[in-house]
């Protein structure tokens, strides 16, 4: 099979540079696009993922801002600090972290964010608007993978996608989007009994299980789209998705390497979620 890699990487710069234009045209208007990421504690990858947001932000053009609580801060001071910013005009998204020390409720504070503000779309008003088919936010990662089957042409409707993983940030919104668009949807997770009959039967697999090399070459149909949204890091410090790259590469269409991927997808669509928030709202002021 004549497999086509799908370099997310490369697609994430080039969806960097139409945004860095669109930061650009909103500066000339007088608006600065502004980001605000709130984290809680001390989480070593959760640093890092917040250091990568702020990187990217600069790089595009939009002003970011880190507000940092200790773990034991209480989940009142972080509302609090989520409220003033749902006020502040030079903020167009903001974002907690996740995951939150454990005497905190993620739904609570998600949903202290203004839904016109939720560029990760965790706020349950904004979930339901993506059952509904009218949301205004789409959830990052699987925003990413739609743009990545765009890019490669790669049709969705009237197409069996099977999503395993059933996630509140990834599965179960990526199955939604896939339904919106016309495809034929099936979820599973790492517990689905006989799992390989129905992966077997994707046109489009979507895997988001966090489980190193879970889905092998005997269980996906020859020509199939691979997207692997694992990132997990082995013992020997080697990063690897949920889909073994290497056999699997060898039967499919398309498929997504680890890293390289999905993973730069993600805080790309960051940026153009809030983009996309400061044009709503200078549109609203104009
Ligand atoms: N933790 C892991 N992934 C994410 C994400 O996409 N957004 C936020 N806020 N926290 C995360």
């Amino acid at each position: 099979m004549n497999v086509q890699v799908i370099d997310g990487s490369a697609i994430a710069k080039e969806v960097r540079g139409d945004l860095k234009n669109r930061a650009k045209d909103l500066l000339e208007q007088g608006v600065k696009p502004g980001l605000a990421v709130i984290i809680v504690g001390d989480d070593p990858a959760s640093s890092i993922y917040v250091r990568y947001k702020v990187k990217a932000c600069e790089e595009v053009g939009i002003h970011s801002e880190v507000h940092r609580f200790p773990e034991n801060a209480s989940q009142d001071e972080v509302q609090r600090c989520i409220i003033d910013l749902n006020d502040n005009q030079h903020i167009h998204g903001i974002l907690v972290q996740l995951p939150l020390p454990k005497h905190f409720s993620s739904h609570a504070i998600t949903t202290s964010i203004a839904v016109e503000k939720d560029v990760d779309a965790f706020h349950f008003y904004n979930i339901g608007a993506l059952v509904t088919g009218n949301s205004t936010f789409l959830p990052c990662t699987p925003y990413g993978v739609l743009k990545m089957l765009a890019k490669h042409h790669i049709p969705i409707e009237g197409q069996h996608a099977v999503v395993v993983g059933r996630s509140n940030i990834v599965g179960k919104p990526m199955a939604l989007m896939l339904l919106e668009k016309g495809a034929t949807v099936t979820i599973c997770s790492s517990k689905t009994r006989d799992l390989a009959s129905h992966t077997r039967s994707a046109d489009i697999l979507v895997v988001a299980t966090g489980r190193p090399k879970m889905i092998t070459a005997d269980m996906v149909k020859t020509g199939a789209t691979v997207i692997d949204v694992g990132i997990n890091r082995l013992s020997d410090g080697k990063l690897v998705g949920d889909v073994d790259f290497a056999a699997v590469k060898e039967k499919v269409a398309f498929i997504t390497p680890v890293p390289g991927g999905v993973g730069p997808m993600t805080i790309a669509m960051l940026l153009c979620n809030t983009i996309e928030s400061a044009e709503r709202m200078q549109s609203a002021n104009t």
